[in-house]
């Protein structure tokens, strides 16, 4: 199929990718020029594993190809995805300028009867507002369909070849035969593709993640709570998680969710909720929960530095939101580095991939190590902020001889309390009892 990716971020450049690799011909076009001029000399704009690998491959058989040309692709195209980024706007909602106006470009230069896909996360009601800019310009029959994307930063083109499933909003028979055999390289092991109405299909984005989201807070709050009562929980997210109604994924307590979509859709979710005056009370709860944990690592800092943090430099161990991506958005880390630089504190960061981002966004004002123990080396303490595999099994001895208090504040409780302390460490972690006796 000749099919067009409008936006070629996390999400388009991936679905590209993947589409081109399983034989269509696929153009992925930006209005963004500078990358544009790198993709299509295999430089990615971000890293994800595997990415790189696929995008040069499917280049070379010219089953991939890289635009700035908007409209002359879409003149190509018989299948088109919209998978332009739907930022926060002031009040939380979706802000939908970016999808209209690709819409608008896409519905000026239609030539071929096309499926027209929302892939971006949007709210419900906007395919019709789609149709409605395309109709006001395409002078040939379209379809537009929603399909939301569940790929996750990190592991994103494993999650687009092998998905747990596929939901499709559709409404005419042309577009779910389009869209059956688009995907069905996808499902061979027969995981489902979900045809649905479009309301459902766009509802049931925001829906699985506040549903994840709500895990993750649930678990936060608990964290709390086991401090409070002597409880540890790891135990407690064990017992709970083999339960298989539960099951043991998104348990981990932590400095708060962060990424593109957690916080973003969660409170959009809220904001078509507050439109069509339905309180969803438990969905409002997770946000504000989150907003507290997001200060969490910085108060334990504080504690730990005997409530004054001037002067002290440290050190932070990893910037993204998570392991495996270079996305900075709305991380936890941006949040604590942000309060430790306006009580005084000075920062010195390192992450495997993400130093790069984080320089334009702090220049000066952060300091960049070449490796974790540089970044620790003469700090008054250390705070693990993501979870990295390199950060997992640290040699201790070594970190705490470089460290010049040695104080660990791990956000992601990845070490041992008895261990630390055995060696000398004052650690502290989210919701298990600290290692040290009185
Ligand atoms: N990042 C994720 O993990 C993820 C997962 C599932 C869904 N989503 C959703 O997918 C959408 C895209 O997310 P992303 O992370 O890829 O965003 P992104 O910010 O990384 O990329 C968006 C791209 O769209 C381009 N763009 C904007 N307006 C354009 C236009 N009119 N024409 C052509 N290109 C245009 C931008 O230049 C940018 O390159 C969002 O709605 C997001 O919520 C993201």
């Amino acid at each position: 199929m000749r099919i067009l990716v409008v936006g070629t971020g996390y999400v388009g450049l991936v679905v590209g990718a993947c589409l081109a690799e399983t034989g269509n011909a696929v153009v992925c076009a930006d209005v963004d020029v500078p990358k544009i001029d790198d993709l299509q000399h295999n430089v990615l704009p971000i890293y994800e594993p595997g990415l790189e690998e696929l995008v040069r491959r499917n280049q070379e058989q010219r089953r991939l190809r890289f635009s700035s040309d908007v409209a002359s692709a879409a003149e190509e195209a018989e299948v088109i995805f919209l998978a332009v980024g739907t930022p926060p706007g002031e009040d939380g909602s979706a802000d939908l300028r970016h999808v209209l106006a690709a819409a608008e470009t896409v519905g000026r230069h239609l030539r071929n009867e096309a499926v027209i896909i929302t892939k971006s996360t949007v709210p419900v009601g906007t395919a019709h507002k789609v149709a409605a800019v395309l109709g006001r310009h395409a002078r040939v029959p379209f379809h537009v369909c929603s399909n939301p994307e569940f790929l996750k930063e990190g592991a994103a083109v494993e999650d687009f070849m092998r998905p747990d499933r596929v939901v499709l909003g559709a409404e005419t028979d042309y577009a779910r035969s389009v869209l059956a055999e688009l995907y069905a390289p996808f499902v061979r092991t027969g995981k489902p593709i979900l045809f649905m109405d479009i309301a459902s299909a766009e509802l049931t984005k925001y829906a699985a993640n506040a549903m994840l989201a709500t895990r993750i807070s649930f678990m936060n709050e608990l964290a709390m709570l086991c401090e409070q009562v002597g409880a540890n929980v790891d135990s407690v997210r064990r017992g709970i998680g083999t339960d298989a109604r539960i099951g043991p994924s998104f348990l981990f307590p932590g400095p708060g969710y962060g990424g593109s979509c957690f916080p973003k859709d969660v409170r959009a979710l809220l904001c078509t909720a507050g439109l069509h005056g339905v309180p969803l009370g438990v969905v409002r709860a997770v946000h504000e929960a989150n907003e507290r944990q997001k200060h969490l690592l910085f108060d334990r800092l504080l504690d730990a530095l005997d409530g004054d943090v001037r002067g002290a430099r440290v050190a932070v161990w990893g910037l993204a939101f998570k392991p495996q991506t270079d996305d900075l958005r709305e991380s936890p880390a941006l949040a604590l580095i942000g309060a430790l630089l306006d009580a005084g504190a000075s920062v010195t960061a390192h992450d495997p991939v993400a130093m790069a981002p984080a320089r334009q966004l702090f220049g000066d004002h952060v300091t960049f190590a070449a490796t974790s123990y540089d970044a620790a080396d003469g700090a008054d303490a250390l705070a693990v902020v993501t979870d990295w595999n390199e950060y997992r099994h640290p040699d201790f001895v070594r970190l705490r001889d470089l460290l010049a208090r040695p104080i660990v504040v791990d956000g992601r409780n990845l070490y041992q309390p008895a261990k630390m302390a055995s060696l000398g460490f004052r650690y502290h972690s989210i919701g298990r009892p600290n290692g040290m006796t009185a």
